[in-house]
């Protein structure tokens, strides 16, 4: 590993201030312990509870309940560089005092070349550091080190209980697999989970990691993992959509992608409110069977000048650990309707597309938007998404379709019905609106104590006026648009 290099260079290179965002401060602590030998400095650490207290020599003596302004007070006053590592300052990093502090013991960088290190589960950066401050990350266990980890334990569990652990070969390398993204300290106490119980380790063993992953991979409301995906089969028309991603899925899942093919990596589904873009995005997870990440733009946004775009950075970067998955961004042009030059949405939109050009990931993105206005042209050139495919009102045969789907989805045999008449009254209604009317006629029903009939829901049909009419200038719109610039999903 080389952290101690890079963090060498980032200390040589004259910046006062490194953050970094972790939970393991042990590792930190051992990590500085070694570079501060190295650089002959001396190394300091504070915490609300401990002080300031000398690492590299037992000085004794340590300033108990010193308030990180008073102690870079005294940071500020050592005539000497040092490397200081402040635990869970970012508390504090609101005060104006505090933050007045930090600023001047970066500023002084030239005069006294003191290295600041702010470590804490989660950094933002106000702007006053920007300019003084660099981040760095630890680097994630390679896979050779979580095989030696699993053999440490595997023997400390043997030699408690006098007998040795069970696993096959299969089995470690999946495990290694699903660690892989994750902290040293997570992968040690999730291994010893699945050894625990059993001395066995078995691929039930595995379900548990998975689970554990990705709660542990949470990223603050960014990125969630939705269990909910959808089959094909619940999904009424979108054939060409269907029958392009069963082309592709053999590929996409395949380690070496066939010579003359390109992984697939992405599909943008563009069309009216409510005509299943949403749904059909789960179904590809459910027909490839593979995880679902919900990337939510929306939450995003930060206060701090930069870290948006690093909340993306990291959300992308996660998914990559989950790779191969499915990377679902709901309504994309949300979060990019376009502002200012500068601003955040066009930072947004250059990470993204530098990311949809460069990875490699074996992430497949799946965006769906329905306001092509607000959506930046840039997103919509050739080759940053495999295809666009636009999903129209449905046609009478897929309405039927539509009808069977939901009827049955409420116990409702959809032989009882005429689903042909009932495809003749819903022209113009989005797949939303027929599940709509099929479920308000079932309460009409169930109010008269009636079992559901083709008529109910007629009726209901009949007293809807759909939006494809209330805003039957907009879809012919976008559908003029989507004409030249998409591929029909059915
Ligand atoms: N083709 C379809 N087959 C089966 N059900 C459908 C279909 N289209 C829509 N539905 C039903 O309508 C619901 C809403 O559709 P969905 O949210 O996927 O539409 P959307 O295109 O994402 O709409 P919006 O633009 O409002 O987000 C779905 O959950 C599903 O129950
Ligand atoms: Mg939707």
């Amino acid at each position: 590993m080389n952290e101690l290099k890079d963090l060498e260079i980032i200390i040589d290179s004259g910046t006062p201030i490194v953050l970094i965002e972790t939970n393991e401060e042990g590792r930190v602590e051992a990590l500085f312990r070694r570079l501060s030998t190295r650089l002959g400095r001396p190394l300091f650490r504070w915490s609300i509870a401990t002080g300031l207290i000398r690492l590299d020599m037992p000085t004794g003596g340590a300033t108990k309940g010193q308030g990180a302004a008073e102690a870079l007070g005294r940071i500020m006053a050592a005539p000497e560089p040092g490397l200081y590592l402040l635990f869970d300052i970012h508390h504090w990093i609101d005060d104006p005092l505090t933050l007045r502090a930090l600023r001047e013991v970066g500023q002084n960088h030239n005069r006294v070349a003191h290295t600041l290190v702010l470590v804490a589960p989660e950094l933002g950066i106000p702007p006053e550091l920007r300019s003084l401050a660099a981040r760095f990350d630890l680097s994630l266990p390679s896979r050779e080190q979580l095989e030696q980890l699993i053999q440490e334990e595997s023997t400390a569990w043997g030699q408690r209980n006098r007998k040795s652990v069970k696993a096959s070969a299969k089995v470690i390398d999946a495990l290694i697999r699903n660690l892989l993204g994750l902290s040293l300290l997570d992968a040690q106490r999730l291994i010893r989970t699945a050894i625990h119980d059993d001395g066995l380790l078995t691929e039930g063993d595995l379900d548990g990691v998975k689970q554990a992953k990705y709660r542990l991979l949470d990223l603050g409301g960014v990125l969630s993992y939705e269990m909910d995906t959808t089959r094909f089969s619940e999904v009424a028309g979108l054939e060409r959509l269907k029958s392009w991603l069963e082309a592709r899925r053999a590929v996409f899942l395949s380690d070496a992608a066939p010579a003359g093919l390109d992984a697939p990596k992405g599909i943008l589904l563009l069309g009216v409110q409510g005509g299943g873009k949403s749904l059909a995005a789960k179904s590809v997870a459910g027909a490839w069977g593979l995880p679902l990440l919900r990337l939510d733009f929306g939450a995003l946004y930060n206060k701090y000048y930069g870290e948006t775009e690093r909340n993306l950075r990291e959300s992308l970067k996660t998914a990559a650990v989950m790779a191969p998955c499915i990377l679902w961004i709901d309504e994309i042009e949300k979060g990019l309707a376009t502002d200012d030059e500068g601003g955040p949405s066009k930072r947004i939109l250059g990470t993204l597309l530098t990311w949809m050009a460069e990875r490699k990931d074996k992430v497949f993105l799946v965006a769906t938007a329905n306001d092509i206005e607000s959506l930046p042209p840039e997103l919509l050139r050739k080759g940053r998404f495999d295809e666009i495919f636009f999903v129209d009102l449905p046609k009478a045969p897929v309405r039927a379709v539509v009808f069977e789907i939901h009827l049955k989805k409420r116990s409702q045999d959809p032989k009882g019905f005429d689903l042909q008449l009932l495809a003749e009254k819903s022209e113009g209604f989005t797949g939303a609106e027929i599940e709509q009317a099929v479920v308000a006629a079932l309460y009409t029903a169930h109010a008269r104590g009636e079992s559901l009939t083709t008529d109910h829901i007629a009726t209901e049909l009949a007293n809807t006026r759909p939006l494809s009419v209330l805003m039957a200038e907009k879809i012919a719109y976008l559908r003029a648009w989507a004409a030249e610039r998409t591929v029909p999903a059915d």
